[in-house]
C-alpha cells in the first residue's frame, strides 16, 4: 500500500495529504475526543494527542529530523494536515459538550442567532382590580362634574370625629372606631382615618366660600374581626358638593347617574332612610341586582332580594358645614361614600374581602390575573 492511499474504511472527509498512519491518528484522536464524557476526559485526550512536549502529533513532527530527506517534505506537509484535523476535531468535540470556545467554530457549527424562531414575548402587568376600581368610580364621577382629591391615612382625631359631628361617648361613634397612633402627651391625638370622610372637612377649608364638587378614593382602616366581607384595611370613595342651592333631589339623581355608570344603564336606585352623624338627612342607597331578575328568584347575591346595599349618603350636616368654614346660611351640601372593595366584590363576583390585599389568602397572581 503506497503511503497516499487511505483505507476504505476511514472517512471521506480526510485532507488529502495525509498519510495513512497519519488518518489513523486522526480517526483515533476523533473517537477519543468523541467518546470524552466531560471537561476533564476531554482535556486528557486533547494532552495526549495535541500536547507540545509528549503529544502524539507532536511526535509526528519529532519524527521528521529521523527520515531521509526526499520523504521529510511529503511527512512534514502530512504532519501538518493532520495537527489541524485533529484540532478541529476537539473544538468540534468542545461545541457538543457545550464548553466552544473557538468562536469561529461556533459561529459556523451553531449560528447563536435563529432567525426563523418566534419572539420572545414580555408579559405585562396590570393594575390591581382595587385599582381599576377606583379609577372606574372616579371616572364616572368625573362626567358628573367630581374632580379628584386625597387625604392623609393617618389623620387627626379630630377630623376622623369631631368635625364630622361624630360624639366620643355615643353609640354612633362605635362604627367609625380606629386604630390610635401613639402620641407623646398633650400632643395632638392621630388615628388611621376610619373613612375617607375627614377629607371632606379639608377640602371645604381649602375651597370655603367656593363652590366645590370633588370625590375622594383612599386606603381606611378599622380594628373589624376578619372575615369574607370584613378586613381591617380597605378602600372608600367619598363624594362632596357644596353651593348656594342644592338640594336632596340633587343627592338623588346624582347618585342615581352614578349608579347607572358603574353597574349599567338599566340600574335602578333605591333611597332608604338612615342615620350618619355628619349628613342630615340621611340615606342609604341601593341598586338593582345585577345579576338577578327584579323580583329576585333564588340570587345568592342579593340573597333573592332584588337590592343590593351600595353607599352611605346625605345632605352635609350645617356643623360639619360650618367646620369646613361655610356659612350653613348660605350654602347646602349632599356627600356620599362607599366602600372600593364591595364594589369590586359586586361587580366581578367575588365572595371573599380578603382575596384582594391579604398577605396570605389574598394578591396571589393566580386571582389578581382574572381581573
Ligand atoms: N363615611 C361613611 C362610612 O364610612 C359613609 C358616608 C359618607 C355617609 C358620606 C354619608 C356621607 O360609612
Amino acid at each position: 500500500m503506497s503511503d497516499a492511499e487511505i483505507s476504505p474504511d476511514l472517512p471521506p472527509d480526510l485532507p488529502p495529504d495525509l498519510l495513512e498512519e497519519h488518518a489513523r491518528l486522526l480517526e483515533e484522536a476523533r473517537a477519543a475526543f468523541s467518546s470524552a464524557a466531560d471537561d476533564k476526559a476531554l482535556d486528557a485526550a486533547r494532552v495526549k494527542y495535541l500536547g507540545r512536549k509528549a503529544g502524539l502529533v507532536q511526535a509526528e513532527f519529532d519524527r521528521i529530523k529521523t527520515l531521509p530527506p526526499e520523504e521529510r517534505r511529503a511527512f512534514g506537509k502530512s504532519a501538518n494536515a493532520l495537527r489541524k484535523a485533529v484540532e478541529r476535531e476537539l473544538a468540534a468535540a468542545r461545541i457538543g459538550q457545550g464548553i466552544g470556545q473557538g468562536i469561529d467554530e461556533i459561529d459556523h457549527r451553531a449560528p447563536k442567532l435563529d432567525m426563523t424562531l418566534p419572539g420572545r414575548a414580555r408579559e405585562l402587568g396590570h393594575r390591581h382590580v382595587l385599582s381599576q376600581t377606583t379609577e372606574l368610580l372616579v371616572n364616572v364621577a368625573a362626567t358628573l362634574g367630581f374632580s379628584v382629591a386625597e387625604g392623609p391615612e393617618v389623620e387627626s382625631e379630630f377630623n376622623n370625629f369631631d368635625a364630622l359631628n361624630i360624639p366620643r361617648e355615643h353609640p354612633s361613634y362605635d362604627p367609625f372606631d380606629t386604630f390610635y397612633i401613639e402620641t407623646p402627651e398633650g400632643a395632638e391625638k392621630l388615628v388611621l382615618r376610619s373613612h375617607t370622610s375627614p377629607v371632606q372637612v379639608r377640602e371645604m377649608k381649602r375651597h370655603a366660600p367656593e363652590p366645590l364638587r370633588v370625590v375622594v378614593p383612599g386606603r381606611t382602616y378599622r380594628p373589624d374581626k376578619v372575615d369574607a366581607t370584613h378586613y381591617h384595611t380597605f378602600h372608600q370613595l367619598e363624594g362632596l358638593a357644596v353651593d348656594s342651592d342644592i338640594t336632596f333631589q340633587d343627592l338623588k339623581y346624582t347618585l342615581d347617574l352614578f349608579a347607572k355608570g358603574v353597574f349599567g344603564e338599566e340600574t335602578l336606585t333605591r333611597f332608604r332612610p338612615s342615620y350618619f352623624p355628619f349628613t342630615e338627612p340621611s340615606a342609604e342607597v341601593d341598586v338593582s341586582c345585577p345579576f338577578c331578575a327584579r323580583d329576585g328568584g333564588a340570587c345568592p347575591v342579593c340573597k333573592a332580594t332584588g337590592w343590593l346595599e351600595i353607599l352611605g349618603s346625605g345632605m352635609v350636616h350645617p356643623k360639619v358645614l360650618s367646620n369646613g368654614g361655610y356659612d350653613p346660611e348660605d350654602v347646602t351640601g349632599f356627600a356620599f361614600g362607599m366602600g372600593v372593595e364591595r364594589i369590586a366584590m359586586l361587580r366581578h363576583g367575588i365572595r371573599d374581602i380578603r382575596l384582594f390585599i391579604d398577605p396570605e389568602r389574598g394578591n396571589d397572581l393566580r386571582f389578581l390575573e382574572q381581573f
